[in-house]
This record gives structure tokens, sequence and C-alpha cells, in this order.
């Protein structure tokens, strides 16, 4: 291996490109390729083709240490590859290798001696299969080894440098100290396993966060029904160290690129291999209920919800990202549209105009105009400028001050006071408890 080596990193979207970044800092040379022609020129202007804070600044004092290209040949200086392309769900609900298969045979068309590092989140059993497609293609030099990444958008950077721990899986002890090397200047525990281990590590941690968050989700649902509230009992969960306070937050369920098609994938995984996962269809059964109790609470207050106007405050799958995969609002949106209400919805990162995503929503360019003449808002992403909206403003410009807090984000008590109803998630039937 040799250290002096730029590193390749296959993939330019919140993983790739990150990381790329992120090792440029750490002092690396390394050459980023993706296929995708308006990403590459984006980024060959110095621009960032997500929005990830932090991200621009970091690429632009590293400018020197990166390069990028849509060429794989432009990639032949590179000993280590790290690949970090998508591996959407398919329609089965298998993790859809596709990219990754093709990355591969681009790497094995070009042979020499090199590493392939996995980053994207793959089924367990992946590593053993493209190291017998890499032998079947006759390119017995390329290696191959897993490092899947944990890190979050929206904190992309400090998760990549200041992991709770690096996980490197290796057939070959050696090619495992050469991946960890590269995260030298990182202080993290690197937990090095076989391949497989490696790969499980990604999906259990996933399906178990995603996991705690249907837990606490039921817990809100049957506060509701019993009076508590869910706040403060994950308050009181949480300082159980056994427990441990994150992931506690009730609201309308997980979304985002990763959580629903990995918890998905792991129990596909598990069938294909004769075990029913009984415990992760009904996290995955909770979260899909979880979105429509929205609608459900609305419906409660407004009636029928056939031409009122609903807004919705955020639409991505969580604050300080413009990542729309699988964010509950689409679901939401997708819901109030077929009951024939209106729906006006605004996002810091998304633009006024008719998205894809969206189908007869207006998409507003400020707050004020999602709010207007509203019979009810429903906070769906947690943005930051929602905690310090004038609420009193709000109720003013309403036709029904309502606001469905889908987050538990905002204080209760300062929206009654500024003149709006309120409904959370969980809080049972009063709003007294204070954590
Ligand atoms: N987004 C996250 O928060 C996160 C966190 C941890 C792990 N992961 C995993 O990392 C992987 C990447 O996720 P992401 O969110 O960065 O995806 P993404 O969709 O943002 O980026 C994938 C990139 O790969 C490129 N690509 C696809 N096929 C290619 C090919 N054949 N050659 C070169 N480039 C190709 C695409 O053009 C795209 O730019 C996934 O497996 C995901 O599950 C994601």
């Amino acid at each position: 291996m040799h250290a002096e080596a730029p590193i390749g990193v296959v993939g330019t979207g919140y993983v790739g490109l990150v990381s790329a970044v992120c090792f440029a800092h750490l002092g690396h040379q390394v050459i980023s390729m993706d296929v995708d022609e308006a990403k590459i020129a984006t980024l060959n202007e110095g621009r960032t083709p997500i929005y990830e804070p932090g991200l621009e600044k970091l690429m632009e004092d590293n400018a020197s240490r990166l390069t990028f290209t849509t060429s794989h040949d432009d990639l032949a200086p590179c000993r280590i590859l790290f690949v970090a392309v998508d591996t959407p769900p398919s329609p089965s609900g298998d993790a859809d290798l596709s990219s990754v298969h093709s990355v591969v045979r681009e790497i094995a068309a070009r042979g020499g001696e090199r590493l392939i590092v996995m980053k994207s989140t793959v089924p367990v059993g992946t590593g053993h299969r493209v190291l017998s497609d890499l032998r079947a293609l006759g390119a017995g030099g390329v290696r191959y080894a897993a490092n899947p990444e944990f890190l979050r958008e929206g904190a992309a950077i400090q998760d990549f440098l200041e992991p709770d721990r690096v996980v490197v899986g290796a057939f070959d002890a050696e090619d495992g100290e050469a991946v960890a090397d590269l995260y030298r200047g990182i202080d993290a525990d690197v937990i090095h396993t076989s391949v497989p281990t490696a790969e499980m590590i990604k999906y259990a941690s996933n399906a178990f966060l995603a996991t705690k968050i249907s837990f606490i989700n039921e817990i809100a649902n049957v506060c509701e029904q019993v009076g508590a509230d869910v706040r403060v009992v994950a308050h009181g969960m949480g300082l159980d160290h056994r427990i441990g306070p994150h992931f506690l937050q009730a609201g309308i369920g997980y979304g985002g690129s990763c959580f629903p098609k990995d918890v998905q994938a792991l129990k596909q995984l598990a069938g294909n291999s004769g075990y029913h996962f009984q415990l992760l269809n009904a996290v995955i059964e909770v979260n899909a209920l979880q979105k429509r109790r929205v609608v459900g609470k609305l419906k409660q207050r407004l009636g029928r919800l056939h031409g009122r106007r609903v807004a919705l405050l955020g639409l991505t799958f969580k604050p300080n990202t413009d990542d729309l995969r699988e964010a509950a609002s689409i679901v939401l949106a997708g819901r109030l549209r077929d009951e024939g209400a209106e729906v006006r919805a605004y996002d810091p990162m998304i633009e006024p105009a008719e998205h894809p995503l969206f189908p007869g929503v207006t998409i507003c360019p400020d707050v004020s105009s999602a709010l207007e003449g509203a019979d009810a808002a429903v906070l769906v992403t947690e943005w930051a400028e929602f905690g310090r909206l004038d609420w009193a403003a709000a109720a003013a410009i309403m036709r029904r001050p309502l606001l469905v807090d889908g987050r538990n984000f905002v204080d209760p008590a300062v929206i009654l006071e500024a003149g709006l109803e309120y409904e959370g998630i969980g809080l049972g039937d009063g709003l007294s408890d204070h954590d």
C-alpha cells in the first residue's frame, strides 16, 4: 500500500462528498468520481450540490487536495477506493445494489492491486459476493474491505471527524490496518471485524435507533389515552444510563434516506435467510401509522378536511438538510390532498415552485404566505426558525389559529399565550407537566 497515493471516493452524495472533503481535511489527496456530470461541474466550480452545514467552506479550505471527475480512468493513481454510491430500496424491499455492482465492474475492468472500501450501506454478505465477482471478472488483485458510515445529515462533518467509533471489516488484517490508518488524526475507537460483522453493525445500529423511535411513539400514543406527558416520560426514562436520552423524541415518525430503507432491508435480509424478524415488522408498521395520526388529529379538531387549508411548516426529513427522501411530509401532504384539503407549505430549503414529490401543493416563499388564511398549521420539520416565529402574528393571519406540532418542538405555553390552539404528540390531557 502506498501511503502517499491519493484516496479515491466513488459517489459524491451526502456520504461520498463529506468523506472526500473530510479526508482532504485530514491531509490526504482525494480524487472524487461521480457519474452525475452536473454534480461534478458544480463541484469543479467550488460549490456543493447538496446542502450540508460547513461543507462548502471545508471544501474551499482543502481545495488543493481535492479533485472531482466523471471518469473512472482518473482514479488510476488511487490504491484505496471508497465506494459511497446510493443503495436505494428495490420494490421487494431488498437493497438495490446496481450502483455498487456497476462501480465494482468498472474497478475490476481496470484491475491492478487495489482495495475497494465499501462505505455504502450494503446487506450482510455483499462483501463475499463482490469478492467472488472480482475473482470471476479476473481482477484477483482487487481486494475488499467494509467501512460503514454512521454520519447524520445536518451534522455530517462533525460526525465524520468526531465519530463515536470507526468500524473496519476486512478479509485481510493488513487491509484493515490500511483503512484504519486513513483515519489517523481522528480520536475514536477503531473496531476491527470481519466483513459480514461490519455490514451487520451498520444495519443493527440503524434498526435499533428506528426501534427506539417507534417505541417512544407508541408510548406517546398511550400517553394520549391515559393523560401522561411523553416528553416528561422520555426525560425520566433517559436519565437511566442503560436507556440514555437519545432518540426518545416522540413525533410523526422517522424518515430520510437511511432508516426506512435500512430497516426494510434488514427485515428482508432476515427473511431471505429464513428468519422472521417480528420486531422490525412492528417498528415499520408503527412508523407508517404515526405519519397518519396527524391527519386524525386535524380531523378531530376541524371535522372534514375537504376545502380546509392546511399549512405544512417544514418538508425536509429533518432540519439542516435539503434531503426529502422518505420525508414524513410527503405522506402527510398526499393524505391531506386525498382528503380534499388545500395544502400550502414552507421549508427554508425548498424552492417555491411545483415539486414532483408534492403534486398539488403550493410551496410558499415564506412562513407567512403558507399560514395566510390557514385552518391549521402542522409543524413537520423542527427548523430552528420555527422556534423563533412570532406566533401571535401567525395567529392573526390564520383563519383558525391551530397548531399541530408534529415534533413537540415549540413550547405549548408560548403557543397558547399567542392565541393558538395547540396539539402535540403524546402530551396527554393537559399541558401542565414540565421537563
Ligand atoms: N445520507 C446519509 O445520511 C447516510 C449515512 C450513512 C450511510 N449512508 C449510506 O451511504 C450510501 C450513499 O448515501 P448518500 O446519501 O450519500 O447517497 P446519494 O444519493 O446522496 O449519493 C450517491 C451518489 O452516488 C452517485 N453514483 C451512483 N451510481 C454511481 C456510479 N455507478 N458511479 C459513480 N457514482 C455513482 C450518484 O450520482 C450520487 O451522487 C448509501 O448506501 C446510504 O445508505 C447514508
